[in-house]
């Protein structure tokens, strides 16, 4: 089966079909991982340009290493070490980039939106790597991933999504993706944070941490945005903690099979207790494990998924 668009641009331009299918391509390339030579021949020959205007630890670092597990040309560029600063737009910096003929520019950007305007103009496949509170459909499609390993299926799962839901593209791309394939979501945090409407996406609300905590088989902290907040959102952190930090007592209410999931990075103390984010029913690792297998599905895919059999000196 191949996607329908060149491009990842967001979760909510896939199909449930193609979401099953970029999963079901993520598990066949987790056995990469696991080998002593990590390398397969997929993406020989192709060119990799990964522009981060924003910063990133996880994203930036999983999708070098699959491209490379995928044997492809990678180049590096920041927002800092690029004619970005010197005020070259975006668009001018893009052409550029494809005047080298990369055969995809994976983006992150503070902009919602920028990802399109590339999209418009250039023939690489752009792929979304996070922008601004928009969508960052890699990472709702590994802890889908994650998901579905702990409990075999994404339908009917109660999923909470519980934080700063406001500046999250975390929680807009989970929300489609979730809603897409029959889980039920709720999303829980103070009012300040939670954007008004977005109840229209499917979710629940509840502003109430110990409701949305209840019964579900998995509670997605998210990560207190304090760099995007210019006003106060929340009274003091202290407060937040307690009114809304995934704590012992918290989890608790939860399923007793059910897991504890967060994007990174954690500010602990804050929207999450270390002896939970440590603890036996945190899946945090994992996720980020998963991450590179469905960055290079993800890569795979969109370059048309002919896979080469891997070279045997490779395995
Ligand atoms: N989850 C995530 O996007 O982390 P980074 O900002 O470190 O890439």
């Amino acid at each position: 089966m191949k996607l329908r668009s060149r491009h990842l641009l967001g979760i909510k331009d896939l199909s449930p079909e193609e979401i099953q299918h970029i999963l079901d391509t993520a598990e066949s390339f987790l056995e990469v991982s696991g080998r002593e030579i990590k390398k397969v021949p997929t993406l020989r020959g192709r060119t990799v340009i990964n522009f981060f205007v924003e910063a990133s630890t996880r994203t930036r670092t999983s999708f070098e290493v699959a491209e490379k597990r995928l044997s492809a040309d990678t180049f590096n560029i920041t927002a800092s070490a690029s004619s970005l600063v010197k005020g070259e737009t975006l668009i001018d910096t893009a052409l550029n980039l494809e005047a080298m003929r990369p055969d995809f520019i994976v983006m992150r950007h503070s902009e919602a939106g920028a990802h399109e305007l590339l999209a418009r103009v250039c023939k690489a496949s752009i792929v979304n790597a996070g922008d601004g509170a928009h969508e960052h459909p890699t990472q709702a499609l590994l802890d889908a991933m994650t998901m579905r390993q702990r409990f075999g299926r994404l339908a009917g799962l109660k999923v909470t999504i519980l934080g700063d839901v406001r500046h999250s593209r975390v929680a807009r791309s989970n929300i489609h993706l979730l809603k897409t394939m029959g889980s039920e979501v709720t999303l829980c945090g103070p009012p300040t944070l939670i954007p008004p409407g977005i109840e229209a996406l499917g979710a629940k609300v509840t502003y109430n941490a110990d409701q949305a905590c209840t019964g579900a088989d998995v509670v997605m902290v998210l990560r207190m945005q304090l760099e995007r907040m210019k006003t106060g959102y929340v009274p003091t952190l202290r407060e937040y903690a307690k009114l809304y930090a995934l704590n012992p007592a918290r989890l608790k209410l939860m399923h007793p099979d059910g897991i504890v999931m967060h994007p990174g990075p954690m500010n602990r103390g804050v929207e999450i207790d270390s002896r939970v984010a440590d603890g036996p029913r945190s899946v945090i690792l994992d996720q980020v494990a998963n991450g590179v297998a469905v960055r290079m599905a993800v890569l795979y895919l969109l370059a048309g998924g002919e896979r080469e059999e891997s070279a045997p000196e490779a395995r």
